[in-house]
């Protein structure tokens, strides 16, 4: 296949080159079509948009594949735990166990914040979502950890990296503690990763806490199904801010702030609330309906996918997790599911949803899953934004370490007025 495309405009013919990926789609590089025809490409939505080359995570939309340095999501969910994919996404390989050993113990050593960050919380009303309160939060570790903020610095990216990785629990267990009037918990060193989350969650200084194993396997596997996602809006969102060389903590709370939405991170907590509204199967066809109507804006809460035109395997394994969860805590019939797989069975055979290839994503099962480990729904975005935080991390420092780098200006199709003269107030 040739290495060149050929553009006709304006009556003259103009020569792209043609890159080829180790696997996936080709891409046209246009990064000097405005300079040899005066004019830009227009994607809105990114839709036929390569922002970027990355060698971290593929998918494979047709296919339902999602690869993480080349390994299939449902071998590292099956086989390996969140912290090991942690390293494979930040470097490239899965650890031995000296290095397993050396990034566990790195982790767990940062995952207390500075003392002070606790007073941050008492500005936010108790009822403040919890994602307002991570996002304000994450920010502020930009205020407490100048020594490692210096992007240009390979030591100081690698101590941010590890310090967010582990301190994200700890803010999002605060985040939760704060609005429910409980006191915060600090984390302990003995547990990992996922236990501990769950402990500092869940642990009151009036009794003991004890760790459930199977509910903490099954968190920190839905933690890996959550790590990353190639170019998604709010990656996109991290990527686009630190193309500035800003603060790499400020950053990720740019991409929190996106992934807050309901048509990304934010579906997992309207998912929910979605099934709560349909409440029992009956009501099932009146919202299927509803889904199809375009002038109504309602939408299948965890539905669709603007890559994947098939099953999301995060899906599969995130539903097989749920009733894991569900048999482990003695929940024989759970109302929300049997909406949920009434809801998946009619419209995976329902032509409109047929035709236009919506499946469920990852956002379908989670919330049934992490309102059954306690988590209240407000909360379940945040779980998202612990998890994704690796993601975001390992493709910001993809970014910056790109000798190629510069800051992200896209440019627009202006369709507004013309110049025009000022018009004096007397004058209008
Ligand atoms: C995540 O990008 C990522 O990788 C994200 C993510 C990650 O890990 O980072 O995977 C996480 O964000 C998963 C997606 C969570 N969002 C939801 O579940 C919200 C519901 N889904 C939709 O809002 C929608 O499917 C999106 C936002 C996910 C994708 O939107 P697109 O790609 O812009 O697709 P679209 O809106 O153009 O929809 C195509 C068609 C439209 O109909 P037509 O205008 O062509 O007639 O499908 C319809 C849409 O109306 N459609 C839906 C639908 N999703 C799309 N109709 C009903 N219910 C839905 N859920």
């Amino acid at each position: 296949m040739s290495d060149k495309a050929t553009l006709t405009y304006n009556g003259q013919q103009f020569e792209l080159n043609v890159r080829k990926g180790t696997i996936g789609p080709d891409v046209i590089d246009i990064s000097s079509l405005y300079a040899q025809t005066g004019a830009f490409t227009l994607d809105p939505g990114f839709t036929s948009t390569a922002s970027c080359e990355s060698t971290i995570t593929y998918i494979d939309g047709e296919a339902g594949i999602l690869l993480h340095r080349g390994y299939p999501i449902d071998q590292l969910a099956e086989h390996g735990h969140y912290l090991e994919t942690c390293y494979l996404l930040l470097y490239g390989e899965l650890p031995n166990e000296a290095q397993r050993q050396e990034f566990e113990d790195a982790i767990t050593n940062h995952t207390m914040i500075h003392e002070q960050m606790q007073k941050l919380f008492a500005g936010f009303r108790r009822d403040a979502h919890p994602m307002a309160i991570m996002v304000g939060v994450v920010g502020a570790l930009s205020a407490f950890y100048h020594d490692s903020t210096d992007i240009n610095d390979p030591q100081q990216r690698e101590i941010a990296s590890r310090r967010m990785i582990a301190k994200l629990p700890t803010i999002a267990a605060m985040a939760y503690k704060y609005s429910i009037g409980q006191p915060f918990v600090y984390p302990r060193n003995d547990l990992d990763y996922a236990s501990n989350f769950l402990q500092m969650c869940f642990a009151v200084p009036s009794e003991e806490y004890k760790v459930n194993p199977i509910l903490a396997r099954a968190l920190d596997r839905i933690f890996i199904l959550h790590a990353d996602h190639e170019q998604n809006a709010s990656t996109s969102t991290v990527r686009l801010a630190s193309s500035s060389g800003a603060n790499p903590f400020a950053c990720i709370a740019a991409g929190i702030a996106c992934l807050w939405g309901p048509a990304h991170g934010g579906a997992n907590e309207a998912a929910l609330s979605m099934l709560a509204e349909i409440g029992t199967p009956d009501r099932i066809p009146e919202f299927i309906e509803r889904a199809k109507d375009k002038n109504d804006p309602f939408r299948l809460m965890g539905f669709g996918h603007r890559v994947y035109k098939n099953y999301d395997p995060r899906a599969k394994i995130m539903q097989k997790t749920c009733h894991e969860v569900l048999n482990e805590l003695g929940i024989k019939d759970d109302p929300l599911l049997d909406v949920a797989h009434e809801l998946e069975r009619v419209a995976l055979s329902d032509p409109y949803f047929v035709e236009k290839k919506l499946y469920p994503n990852i956002d379908f099962y989670s919330g049934i899953t992490l309102r059954a480990l306690g988590f209240p729904v407000e909360m379940f975005t945040v779980l998202f934004a612990l998890a994704r935080t690796v993601g975001w991390i390992s493709q910001w420092r993809e970014m910056i370490e790109d000798p190629s780098q510069r800051i992200g200006r896209p440019r627009q199709l202006y369709t507004g007025e013309a110049q025009r003269e000022y018009v004096m107030p007397e004058d209008r």
